[in-house]
């Protein structure tokens, strides 16, 4: 019998990518979203690349009566977790926004997910490491402090699922630690639609390489790195889709072996700011307006995953170059652009 995954956030970014890879890999998926930090863009766009209409409910996951009445509509095996804020600053700006929206959302759907005994998935983060000497990071390395509220988020909610699994029998967890998710699908259908200036290294280069910034900043080019610029594990986003399929079957199947498990999901290839800068221009024959700037508060020196968790326990690995990422985020901004 097919299975049924819900989607939360199934229109912002991550979500609209796993939404696609989740269909295309059997399974009945329902989005649902309360389109506060996206478009109808995304949607259009899932539903072009399936070809059909994919169900869609309009809802805020705080909203506890919502969240109930939409699990008791539709025979839901597993949630994928995604509606949740995610700026850095504007965290630190208003904590009280985000503690409520992505705390309020998460113990919504576990408390829905507790009465039905259905598996989950939390969308977590390599923010939950912090800065590390410890490179490349495993699962087992410690997590650090939060540096802002949004962070803080990550980390709650990941104790908010542990602890939920071991006192709910047949609730069963996994969270997924994402380390730099970029590009685009390859259908240039779906992909990162950030509003106002972007905060992120790859949406801001394709806005200014298609005009719409004046110059990328380079943070930073005095870190110990080998060209004095951060490191970072960027994984593609099709890749990272595709990781929450088999974790997905991993917990339909009753294949996990602990009731809450906990992935990295990233290449274990570091990359380094003029590196992506380079590999962008080199693959799109782009010339790129950047110069360096001071370092940006908060920004760790170095991260990249030790994906051996995943690939031993998933059957997964990312598998696409970041020649083909670059150039996917390319053709989507040009997309958007019209050109
Ligand atoms: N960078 C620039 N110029 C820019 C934007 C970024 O040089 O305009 C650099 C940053 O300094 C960093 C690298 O590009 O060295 C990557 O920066 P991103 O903002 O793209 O990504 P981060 O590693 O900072 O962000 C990641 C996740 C966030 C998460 C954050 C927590 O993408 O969701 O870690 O620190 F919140």
């Amino acid at each position: 019998m097919k299975k049924t995954v819900l989607v939360s956030g199934g229109a912002g970014f991550i979500g609209s990518h796993v939404t696609v890879e989740l269909a295309q890999a059997g399974y009945d998926v329902v989005i649902a979203d309360n389109f506060s930090n996206c478009d109808e863009t995304n949607y259009k766009g899932v539903c072009a690349i399936l070809g059909r209409q994919m169900p869609l409910v309009r809802m805020d996951f705080c909203d506890a009566a919502a969240v109930e009445a939409l699990f008791a509509k539709y025979p839901i095996d597993a949630v994928i977790h995604f509606a949740a804020f995610k700026a850095v600053g504007e965290s630190v700006a208003e904590p009280l926004m985000y503690y409520r929206n992505n705390l309020l959302s998460f113990v919504n759907i576990l408390e829905a997910a507790r009465k039905k005994g259905c598996n989950v998935l939390f969308s977590s983060s390599a923010t939950v490491y912090g800065e590390t000497d410890q490179l490349p990071v495993t699962e087992a390395s410690p997590r650090q402090p939060a540096t802002s509220p949004y962070g803080n988020t990550k980390q709650m909610c990941e104790d908010i699922l542990r602890d939920s699994v071991k006192a709910y029998p047949g609730v069963r967890g996994i969270a997924l630690r994402y380390f730099n998710p970029i590009g685009a699908h390859p259908s240039a259908l779906i992909g990162e639609l950030p509003r106002g200036v972007p905060n992120n290294l790859v949406p801001f280069i394709t806005q200014t390489a298609v005009g719409k910034r004046e110059c990328l900043s380079v943070f930073g080019n005095d870190y110990p790195t080998p060209d004095g610029t951060c490191l970072r594990d960027y994984i593609d986003i099709v890749d990272l889709a595709k990781a929450h399929v088999c974790a997905v079957t991993r917990m339909c199947e009753g294949r996990m072996k602990e009731d809450y498990e906990i992935f990295n999901v990233g290449t274990g290839r570091p990359l380094s700011v003029l590196e992506l800068i380079n590999a962008f221009e080199r693959v799109n024959g782009v010339k790129l307006n950047w110069k360096f700037a001071p370092r940006r508060a908060g920004d760790v020196v170095a991260i990249w995953a030790d994906p051996t968790r995943a690939e031993q326990e998933l059957g997964w690995r990312a598998e696409r170059s970041i020649d083909e990422t670059v150039k996917a985020a390319w053709a989507w901004e040009k997309k958007l652009a019209g050109k």
